[in-house]
């Protein structure tokens, strides 16, 4: 082995254990950020150890090292670009796209090696690659089209309501006994372009087959699943080009992934084998479906909501997608300081899957610089709402409806802010609008609940004016 490549694998090491250490920083808010610049070096250094190995080992010819420059300058222009211009709102969509690039460069990957070493030895190129590439071809394939479908659902460019394709039951059973036939085969070590070719359009059709019919609440899930899968496709590609960086990085998408999914599955009552067969996401929602849930609403101004927050010992604000929607985190944040300024003591109540990604809220009130200490997980939260004075719900939904705590609906087991053990709720929201699952939210109309109809941004900023003139009356 020469010099250089013991210093690249010495590199990829010091990659590795930056990677490890940038997700345990990841773990916490407040190191999370540091965890991000940890894994950009790493990932930094593997880029500079492949160059370097690529360069020692020799063998990349001119037009090689063209497509590679060209293919770099590409992916790193639309990378900046598309992670400097994308709204946060809209970063399920983009990890969806970069989960079907991976997922396609992995496969790719494998089909390339696969060609390459048939033409180069005739004879079988054994039954550990072939395992390998088998699998990255499958899992990278399914990856690919499924993230597709998945940013499109999210994108609003393909319904997000579950799409049922007739006699999709048959269509997923032959490719099933298509793709895992095909891989078996090629497990055995054949070298046969037919059967991986095959495997391969199996797969694609199954990735679209497999999230298509998935709708509504589940999508989230559905997301970090598909990253998972993008993690193993990786982990599968090291193997069959042999490199230990992409082994790494893969496994700790891969398992990183799968503990996500499990928590957000969790988060929202589904179990993943459920998620897997499909289907899910469509409980009846006949049972709150729109205009179901009647009653009296009783509506307050920005001074009765000032009153009542200023006069308060103890106020719990409950963020929701509706507070990302309005960018309203600067004002929710005025008016969190001006009643601690009063003397209110001031929480902040985190669902786990509030907003439209991972962390949602918790981003949002990191970047106007709440303090974590203020921040509190669901469980947490639970514990001090039926000592809190108020909730402010402001645009959180299906996060706090108590229909989750019945069966028969869309949301139907998921864990919830027990907003309505507060003393006081104010909702402030722009109508009786449904929330992401799509159901109507008996909480609105409870007798101790008023709702402040407004955009979150401007209903925010109201409600600090009127409190800002208590001060000066
Ligand atoms: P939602 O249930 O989606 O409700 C958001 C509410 O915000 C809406 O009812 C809407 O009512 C209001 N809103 C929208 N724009 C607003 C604005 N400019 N100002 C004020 N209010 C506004 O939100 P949630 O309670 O946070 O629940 C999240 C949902 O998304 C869950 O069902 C979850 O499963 C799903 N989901 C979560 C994730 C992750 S990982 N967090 C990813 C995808 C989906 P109006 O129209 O009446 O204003």
């Amino acid at each position: 082995m020469s010099t250089i490549q013991t210093i690249v694998d010495l590199i990829y090491l010091l990659a590795a254990a930056l990677f490890v250490m940038g997700l345990h920083l990841m773990n916490s808010p407040a190191t999370a950020r540091k965890g991000s610049q940890f894994s950009v070096v790493g990932m930094v250094l593997a880029i500079c150890a492949t160059l370097a190995y690529l360069i020692d080992a020799g063998g990349v010819t001119t037009t090689g090292w063209v497509v590679l420059s060209v293919g770099f300058a590409i992916g790193t222009l639309v990378g900046l670009r598309s992670a400097d211009k994308v709204k946060m709102t809209d970063i399920p969509q983009l990890v969806s796209i970069f989960n079907a690039v991976g997922g396609g460069a992995a496969a790719l990957v494998a089909l390339t090696d696969f060609v390459h070493d048939k033409n180069l030895h005739v004879a079988a190129i054994g039954p550990t690659p072939a395992v390998a590439t088998a699998l990255d071809v499958l899992i990278g394939a399914v990856t690919f089209t499924g993230s597709i479908i998945a940013a499109g659902k999210l994108q609003g460019l393909i319904s997000g309501s579950p799409i049922i394709i007739p006699g999709s039951k048959i269509i997923n059973t032959i490719l099933t006994v298509v793709g895992v036939g095909s891989a078996a085969f090629l497990f055995t070590g054949a070298v046969n372009t037919n059967v991986l070719i095959l495997l391969l359009v199996a797969a694609l059709l199954f990735g679209i087959t497999l999230v298509l019919p998935i709708g509504g609440a589940d999508m989230p899930v559905v997301i970090s699943l598909l990253n998972a899968f993008t993690g193993t496709a990786v982990a599968m590609a090291g193997f069959v080009i042999d490199s230990s960086a992409l082994i790494i990085a893969g496994a700790l998408v891969g398992a990183s992934g799968t503990i996500l999914t499990k928590l957000m599955a969790d988060a929202m009552n589904r179990s993943i084998p459920n998620i897997m067969i499909g289907g899910f996401g469509q409980g009846d929602t006949a049972a709150v479906a729109a205009g179901a849930v009647s009653g009296n609403i009783k509506q307050l101004s920005a001074d009765d909501a000032a009153i009542q927050l200023s006069y308060a010992q103890k106020v719990i604000f409950v963020p929701g997608y509706g507070l990302a929607a309005a960018q309203a985190q600067r004002e929710l944040k005025d008016l969190s300081q001006l009643l601690e300024d009063r003397g209110v003591e001031v929480l902040f109540a985190i669902h786990p899957v509030a907003g439209r990604m991972p962390g949602h809220m918790n981003v949002l009130l990191a970047e106007v610089d709440v303090p974590y200490t203020q921040l509190y997980e669901m469980e947490a939260a639970n514990l001090e709402f039926p000592t809190a004075d108020v909730a402010l719900v402001i645009g959180a939904n299906d996060v706090i409806n108590p229909a989750a705590r019945r069966p028969g609906n869309a949301i139907s087991g998921m864990p919830i802010l027990d907003v309505d053990k507060a003393k006081n709720v104010i909702v402030i929201k722009r109508s009786m609008g449904q929330g992401y699952a799509g159901i109507d939210n008996e909480l609105y109309l409870d007798e101790k609940t008023s709702m402040f109809f407004a955009d979150g941004k401007k209903g925010l900023a109201s409600i600090s004016a009127a409190v800002r003139e208590l001060v000066t009356d």
